[in-house]
């Protein structure tokens, strides 16, 4: 199998938080110039919020141009500690200048995770104007990795990582505190950029599984960028 990929692998997670953010910046900048606009998913988990709240002081980014949209969401009210646009909301939204416009969220006050995926859908057929059977490319999707090797809401044997044709699904495993919608795997994979921001020792054995023997029962392993570039950001986990 032949995947290309960048490694950025740093001895301390603030080195490869610090990374993360220039990496940011300057994709903003170049989507700005050649877009008008910057898109970017990002995802929940601990993992990213000392970035979150790095990138909140970076003042001078086009964030007037930026659209933030969410990589996947825990099926809770936003203010539930839980919920991954509470979290983002407060440790960066809420620092920046950035029209309300520019924030989609993924609605929970629906009935179910599968509405609430279909709204989203609807959300992202609309803003990226695609056609029926069109996939969103993102300028850049930030995605985290659990111990098990899962990827956004993508968890090892989910039949959620099958999905080819939907933008966001419902995620199903029964270990989950809360039910979750998150984004499919073509759409991750159609992205111009998609960085992996993964920090601590206790990812070291999973980053390997995925770096040196790409094995496929991994979500996290399956994103394999069509025509984007790939780049693993790592802090204390691997080299
Ligand atoms: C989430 C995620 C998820 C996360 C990993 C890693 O909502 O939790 O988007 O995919 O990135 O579970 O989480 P940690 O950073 O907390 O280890």
């Amino acid at each position: 199998m032949n995947i290309t990929y960048k490694v950025l692998a740093f001895k301390t997670k603030a080195a490869a938080t610090d990374f993360a953010i220039k990496k940011w910046a300057a994709l903003a900048e170049d989507s700005v110039k050649t877009e008008k606009r910057f898109t970017a998913a990002v995802s929940g988990g601990g993992t990213p919020q000392d970035f979150y709240r790095k990138l909140g002081m970076q003042k001078n980014l086009p964030w007037d141009r930026t659209h933030i949209f969410l990589v996947d969401e825990r099926f809770v009210p936003f203010n539930n500690a839980a919920s991954n646009f509470g979290m983002i909301k407060e440790s960066l939204i809420k620092n920046i200048h950035i029209p309300t416009a520019n924030i989609h969220p993924i609605d929970t006050a629906e009935d179910s995770p599968d509405i609430s995926a279909t709204k989203y859908e609807a959300e992202l057929n609309s803003f990226f104007a695609l056609q029926s059977g069109e996939f969103p490319v993102f300028d850049l999707i930030i995605l985290g990795v659990g111990e098990d090797g899962h990827t956004a809401s993508l968890f090892p044997n989910d039949p959620a990582i099958f999905e080819e044709k939907r933008l966001a699904v419902a995620a199903s495993n029964d270990k989950l505190e809360h039910k979750r919608v998150t984004i499919s795997l073509p759409l991750i994979n159609n992205a111009r950029n998609i960085i992996f921001l993964v920090t601590g020792k206790n990812k070291a054995p999973v980053i390997k599984e995925i770096l040196e023997k790409h094995q496929q029962q991994l979500p996290a392993a399956r994103v394999m960028p069509q025509n984007g570039e790939l780049f693993f950001i790592l802090g204390e986990c691997y080299g």
